[in-house]
């Protein structure tokens, strides 16, 4: 019986552990060479826009991410939904790869350049 406790806290707690946040990300000493015209705008438009600029999935109408200005407004829980070590966004089908989360999370630790 303790045992299946102890499995079923261990579960529970690898199921509800907190995302990486913004505010624990850090920028690189050098900054970062990442842009917005060349990576964060072809990003959002290939991973996010196909859902949270219509109304056809569900996305919440507010969670736009087409301008700078919708990116910033919402950077925090962009970061904790799709940033670094993130991946509850996209829902799927298309999954950005590794390297892509870890690019987006350097974008947005050194202030969205
Ligand atoms: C296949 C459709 C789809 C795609 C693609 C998608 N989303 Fe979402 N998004 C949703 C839906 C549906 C919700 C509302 C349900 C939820 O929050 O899980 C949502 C909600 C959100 C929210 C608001 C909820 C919160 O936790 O604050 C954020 C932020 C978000 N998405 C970020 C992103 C980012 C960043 C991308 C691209 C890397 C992305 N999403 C791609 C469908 C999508």
């Amino acid at each position: 019986m303790r045992l299946a406790l102890a499995a079923v806290a261990a579960l529970l707690a690898g199921c509800l552990e907190a995302p990486m946040t913004l505010d624990e990300a850090t920028c690189p000493p050098g900054g970062t060479a990442l842009r917005y015209d060349t990576f964060a705008q072809p990003y959002f438009a290939q991973y996010c826009d196909g859902c949270h600029t219509g109304a056809r999935s569900g996305a919440p109408a507010a969670y736009r991410f087409d301008s700078r200005d919708g990116i910033r407004t919402h950077a925090a829980r962009i970061f904790a939904r799709a940033a670094g070590p993130n991946v509850s966004m996209p829902p799927g089908p298309v999954d950005p790869p590794e390297e892509g989360r870890a690019q987006l999370a350097e974008w947005l630790a050194c202030g969205m350049p």
